[in-house]
């Protein structure tokens, strides 16, 4: 690992903290997350050029609140604090913090000092400001860099000992110029050569992966979507000889889905065991309403069709899946910090007598991290630039109980909707784009004669990483087109809306 330049970033539990590590990534530097209380000799033996200790929702002077390894700062590389991690150096250092007078949540104007964390901004810029702390007394040695209406200590430094704090969020796209001082942190003053690349990464979690499993072997459990062609592609590379590759067909996935799957694979040239469970789903999901329980028992099915096909197998020690850093972070799974928004069925939906050890090797990166590293490994852009599709499939985008007839209308629906985007290069545009089929009738007119039947909605979004989005402004001819088409095509439905809510307030799905 040491032989790139690491940027260590010690992680306080805020929501950003992998965030910050992703930028660095961006800057073509490796970035490592580990604990905020990792020991000094962990640290060490990994070589880095700076430290940046991230946010988080504690107080600093509170008994238990996490603090970091004093002898870090002996290392003799450069230290940002950003947040809670400032106010933890500027309090370790001999400074005070304190409940703010003023608390400050979101973005603000910093005037600053012209100093090197801070070259190529101008006079003024915004930042993101999501703090109820403040840091009162500067430490020995420190001065103040930068400044808000609301935030004396808006920035921080003490060029001598290469510790520099910033109480706002350069990590996340509300400062606009927040890239440019972790920049000039890691390049400039941690002087990062800004070298490592996609093969890089490929290489690294190669390497993970062996070191992790070593001789034994391994179960990938695969969707068809982009992030697990990319884990199975990876794996198979990794571990040529101990990956069994299983599908599992739910059943609710999209028109001809199963199909292109099988073949992807074929291609792919990687073995797929499909199981067929459609009717294992259904059965579970009969008369089931509530979003949540929906997702539990279909994370529970999945496990179960994979245990039912596994016993046919050799013994298999690991349990490979394609989660994602956006689907951990909003099952509200590390540290407990974050509150659940869905339990992402590979997530958080798994039952905890599962006989296998968890293997995520995507965990920490975002989609379009993942998209470059399946580039790399040589996976065709057509299969790469896939729209996101949800574990649960279909049966989330049906609300309240799914059936046969229900899913056949949907599909129906969902397939005129993805032909028309693909048709007028509205595809590629579009991070995700699909059908939902509403639990309401509602009346209509058709020849002579009145109708009461399902209204589906249709949803297009665009997003950088699933984590935020706004609605697609699709054309209105489009739109009316597909309209069209549906009512005219699909029976049982006679009503088409678009959705134009964005997130947040809304999820991207509707359930
Ligand atoms: P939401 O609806 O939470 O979706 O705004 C954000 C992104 O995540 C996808 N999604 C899922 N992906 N398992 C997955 O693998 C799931 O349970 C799941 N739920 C939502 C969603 O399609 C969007 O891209």
């Amino acid at each position: 690992m040491a032989a790139h330049e690491t940027i260590v970033v010690l992680d306080f539990g805020a929501q950003t903290t992998q965030l910050i590590a992703r930028r660095v990534r961006g800057l073509r530097v490796h970035s490592q997350v580990l604990p905020g209380e990792t020991r000094v000799a962990r640290v060490r033996d990994l070589a880095p050029k700076g430290l940046i200790l991230s946010g988080g929702p504690a107080s600093t002077y509170m008994a238990r609140a996490p603090r970091f390894d004093p002898r870090l700062l002996e290392l003799g590389v450069p230290v940002l604090g950003i947040c809670y991690g400032m106010q933890l150096l500027a309090q370790h250092l001999g400074g005070s913090v304190e409940a703010a007078t003023v608390r400050e949540f979101g973005p603000a104007t910093m005037g600053h000092e012209e100093t090197a964390l801070f070259a190529g901004l101008a006079a003024q810029e915004t930042v993101w400001m999501n703090h109820g702390d403040a840091v009162r007394a500067l430490p020995p040695g420190f001065t103040v860099i930068g400044r808000t209406e609301g935030c004396v200590h808006a920035a921080i430094q003490d060029p001598a000992r290469q510790l520099y704090g910033l109480q706002f969020h350069p990590e996340v796209a509300h400062t606009p110029r927040g890239e440019q001082v972790l920049a000039n942190f890691v390049l400039r003053l941690c002087g990062c050569r800004g070298d490592w690349t996609p093969e890089n990464l490929a290489a690294d979690l190669q390497q993970d992966i062996r070191e992790r499993v070593g001789t034994e072997r391994v179960l990938a459990a695969v969707s068809g979507g982009v992030d697990s062609t990319v884990l199975a592609v990876l794996l198979h590379r990794s571990l040529p000889g101990q990956v069994e590759t299983l599908f599992v067909d739910s059943g609710l996935l999209r028109s001809g889905e199963a199909d292109e799957v099988r073949q992807r694979y074929e291609r792919l040239g990687i073995a797929l065991r499909v199981v067929d469970a459609g009717d294992a789903f259904l059965e579970t999901l009969a008369g089931v309403e509530d979003p949540e329980e929906k997702r539990r028992r279909i994370g529970h099915t999945f496990v179960r069709a994979f245990e039912a096909a596994v016993r046919e197998l050799p013994p298999l020690q690991f349990l490979a899946q394609g989660t994602l850093y956006p689907d951990v972070i909003e099952s509200g799974v590390p540290g407990g910090h974050s509150t659940t928004i869905k339990t992402h069925h590979n997530v958080g939906g798994l039952p905890a007598d599962m006989p296998f050890t968890l293997l995520e090797p995507l965990r920490d990166l975002f989609k379009d991290e993942v998209r470059r590293l399946g580039a790399e490994l040589g996976i065709a852009a057509g299969i790469l630039g896939r729209h996101p599709f949800p574990g649960p499939g279909l049966a989330v985008r049906i609300l309240g109980p799914v059936t046969r007839e229900r899913l056949e209308i949907l599909r129906q629906c969902d397939a005129i909707f993805l032909h028309a985007l693909q048709e007028s290069g509205w595809y590629e545009r579009t991070w995700q784009a699909f059908a939902v089929l509403l639990p309401v009738q509602s009346v209509g007119v058709m020849g002579d004669g009145r109708t009461y039947e399902n209204v589906v909605a249709l949803r297009a979004v665009d997003s950088l990483d699933g984590m935020t989005a706004d609605w697609t402004r699709l054309p209105a001819e489009l739109l009316a087109q597909v309209a069209g088409a549906i009512t005219n095509q699909v029976r049982g439905v006679n009503r088409v809306v678009y959705d134009i809510s964005s997130k947040p307030p809304s999820t991207i799905e509707w359930e």
